[in-house]
């Protein structure tokens, strides 16, 4: 029996997990749920985003399902007991340092995108995002120089191992897909963006059967936006990553749709929708479930070996949306749990 932690963490990231855990509960896969706070939730109840016991359980679990963590109250304080150090505390703890962040339309969608609906409609792509490196984890400061400016800096660092395990996941999934690797950097300015593309080269020896390129990711950006149907699979650093996925999201039509995996070199994962925890409608029955939804599949596909299960959701969701229900990110005037009866519905 799979033991699964659940995460739901602050604003609407309870509201979100509740309804995936309501459709992972119907199809009676004989998962065990355990639950700890995380986040804003945890610091409020136990002074710490990520308390021990959390950070434990997430280590006992098969799987850690993630709602979001974030919260206007606490943005005051320092950074080591902000929400958000929740998500990258576990990510580093325990080694998640591949993010796979799919994006495409589902069919009926095509007016929540915010491209034209033939563009919209040949989105089909997943960003393989390293997690664990990057800006986000790199020595940082903050210090009043000589002449009295404050200033910050980040380092953004790379190794070549860290880029290496990612670029194997890069053309690990392309190969389950359509053969194409797009690797984005921004190597005609940054170092690390050099390093980066030299060992996604070296790598690439061992995948002669992908076709892989580069793009720096200006260009990146607004090709995501001028044709997404070129993209089959993309590789990229933590922050290009964060931002490039966000956008796709709203080529697909909402970032209330797009799920996500941080998988450990073993394939033990979290799972999370992409969204934060959207403070603006928290606690109103508004926020869309279809990404944490999504995101329960990816779990049972890439962590519980039940892809058929997965594949099953997905279809459901898929019936869902085709079926004409809508939250207000889509345009419609469904309620959180509303929407995922819709897709109950179609299980
Ligand atoms: P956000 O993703 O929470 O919200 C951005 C916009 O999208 C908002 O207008 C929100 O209402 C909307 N939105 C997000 N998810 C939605 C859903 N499921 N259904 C309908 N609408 C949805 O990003 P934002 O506002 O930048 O960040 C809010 C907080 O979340 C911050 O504290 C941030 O640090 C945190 N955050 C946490 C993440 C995580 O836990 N992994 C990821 C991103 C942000
Ligand atoms: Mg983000």
């Amino acid at each position: 029996m799979a033991l699964i932690a659940l995460l739901a963490g602050d604003g609407i990231g309870p509201e979100v997990t509740a309804e995936a855990r309501r459709v992972l509960e119907v199809l009676d896969l004989g998962l065990t749920f355990e639950e700890a706070p995380v986040g804003g939730a945890a610091y409020r109840a136990a002074g710490h985003p990520l308390p021990p016991e959390t950070l434990d359980l997430a280590r006992r679990a098969d799987a850690i399902l993630f709602g979001a963590v974030g919260d206007p109250a606490f943005d005051m304080l320092e950074r080591a007991f902000r929400p958000e150090q929740a998500i990258l505390g576990l990510r580093k703890e325990l080694g998640l340092f591949a993010n796979l962040r799919p994006a495409r339309l589902f069919a009926g969608l095509e007016d929540a995108s915010a491209l034209k609906p033939e563009i919209a409609r040949r989105i089909d792509l997943v960003i393989v995002r390293e997690l664990t490196g990057d800006v986000y984890f790199g020595e940082k400061g903050r210090r009043t120089t000589t002449e009295g400016l404050r200033e910050g800096n980040d380092l953004m660092r790379y190794d070549e191992n860290e880029v290496a395990r990612i670029a194997r996941v890069g053309f690990e999934t392309a190969r389950t897909r359509r053969s194409i690797l797009l690797s984005v950097d921004k190597a005609n300015v940054l170092e690390t963006s050099q390093l980066w593309r030299d060992v996604v080269v070296e790598v690439s020896a061992g995948y002669p059967d992908v076709t892989l390129s580069h793009m720096y990711v200006d260009n990146a950006a607004m090709q995501m936006v001028r044709d997404p149907g070129q993209f089959d699979v993309i590789v990229t650093g933590n922050l290009f990553g964060d931002i490039l996925s966000d956008q796709a999201s709203m080529c697909a039509g909402s970032i209330g749709m797009l799920p996500s995996a941080a998988l450990d070199s073993a394939g033990k994962g979290l799972f999370e929708p992409i969204h934060g925890s959207a403070p603006d409608i928290a606690g109103q029955g508004k926020a869309n479930p279809c990404a944490a939804i999504l995101s329960a599949a990816m779990m049972l596909r890439h962590s519980l070996a039940m892809p058929e299960r997965a594949d099953r959701i997905e279809a459901a969701v898929a019936a869902a949306i085709a079926g004409g229900a809508r939250t207000g990110d889509l345009g419609g005037t469904l309620s959180t749990t509303a929407m995922a009866d819709a897709v109950l519905a179609g299980l």
